[in-house]
């Protein structure tokens, strides 16, 4: 199976997502749920300034989320994400490197998916963002290949929702019903029984303080 899914720590301290990790997996949670309320809110608007200007802020999000997203797969990339304590069940690792693998292919594809669809309707060869910028449109993006590229990046979004339901609700229910240690592993959530925790991201195990 899956070397990822077979890498636990043994026995020893819970390993954690090192302060980088976590500072990204904050910031992101912050955007997506904004953008996932801006992208439902346009989407019932009449053409309008109200909705123009959602849409732009729409746009805006959606790049950042992607450039912060490359970013962060190539953080994780060259500095390995803790180890997996062996008290968590197989079946919850994989479901755990599953769901995180899903959010960073919908985080880098719907932004993409978002951007072949203004492509595709752009009456111009640019479209704007917030703060005076704006970015070329993809040349060569039929109207047609924007629409499917538009409903592909709407159905996502309700993937994208279930995938956040179940990564919270396992938080959760690690936390507050197992009581494991498993959440403790992004700060600020604590483990339950003041367990030892060290930062185990990257080439070297350090103390938390360290
Ligand atoms: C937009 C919403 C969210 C996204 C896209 C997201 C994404 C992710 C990803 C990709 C990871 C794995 C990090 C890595 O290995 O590189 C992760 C870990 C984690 N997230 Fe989230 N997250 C979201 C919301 C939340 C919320 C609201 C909570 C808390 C209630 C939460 C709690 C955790 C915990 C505890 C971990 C560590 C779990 C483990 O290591 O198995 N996340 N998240």
């Amino acid at each position: 199976m899956d070397k990822m899914i077979d890498r636990t720590s043994g026995d020893g301290p819970v390993r954690r997502y090192s302060n980088t990790a976590v500072a990204i997996h904050w910031i992101t949670v912050a955007l997506v749920l904004f953008q996932i309320w801006l992208g439902l809110s346009f989407a019932d608007l009449a053409q309008g300034p109200d909705r123009t200007q959602l849409f732009t802020w729409h746009k805006t999000i959606g790049a950042t989320i992607l450039i912060l997203t490359l970013a962060r797969l190539t953080y994780r990339l060259t500095n390995a994400p803790p180890l997996f304590s062996p008290d968590l069940p197989k079946w919850e690792r994989i479901a755990a490197v599953w769901n995180h693998r899903l959010f960073y292919i919908l985080l880098i594809a719907m932004p993409i998916g978002g951007y072949l669809a203004v492509s595709g309707q752009a009456k111009g060869p640019t479209t704007p963002l917030l703060g005076e910028i704006s970015i070329p449109v993809l040349p060569g993006v039929s109207e047609g290949m924007g629409e499917l590229a538009g409903d592909v990046h709407k159905a996502a979004a309700f993937l994208l929702i279930a995938l956040i339901v179940v990564h919270v609700a396992a938080a959760l229910k690690h936390q507050f019903i197992d009581r494991a240690p498993v959440s403790g592993r992004m700060p600020p959530f604590r483990t339950p029984h003041d367990e030892p925790v060290v930062i185990g991201q990257g080439d070297g195990v350090r103390a938390v303080e360290g």
